[in-house]
């Protein structure tokens, strides 16, 4: 697998929680109740993942 094949397959699964984030959302906004451990739980994988993780690999690496 190449490099850019994982940084691929990142994307997907930042796209996948981005999904799942705009779901929660609707249904707050639709007058469900907030699940307190759900939105941690999201937050921390958009920071450590997606902004740690990933986006540090893409300007370490890829945009340099
Ligand atoms: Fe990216």
């Amino acid at each position: 697998m190449y490099c850019i094949d994982i940084m691929k397959e990142e994307h997907r699964n930042i796209s996948y929680m981005l999904s799942a984030i705009r779901k929660a959302c609707v249904a707050i906004l639709d007058g469900g109740e907030v699940n307190d451990g759900e939105m941690r739980r999201m937050i921390d994988f958009t920071r450590s993942y997606a902004d740690h993780y990933h986006h540090g690999k893409e300007e370490k690496f890829l945009f340099p």
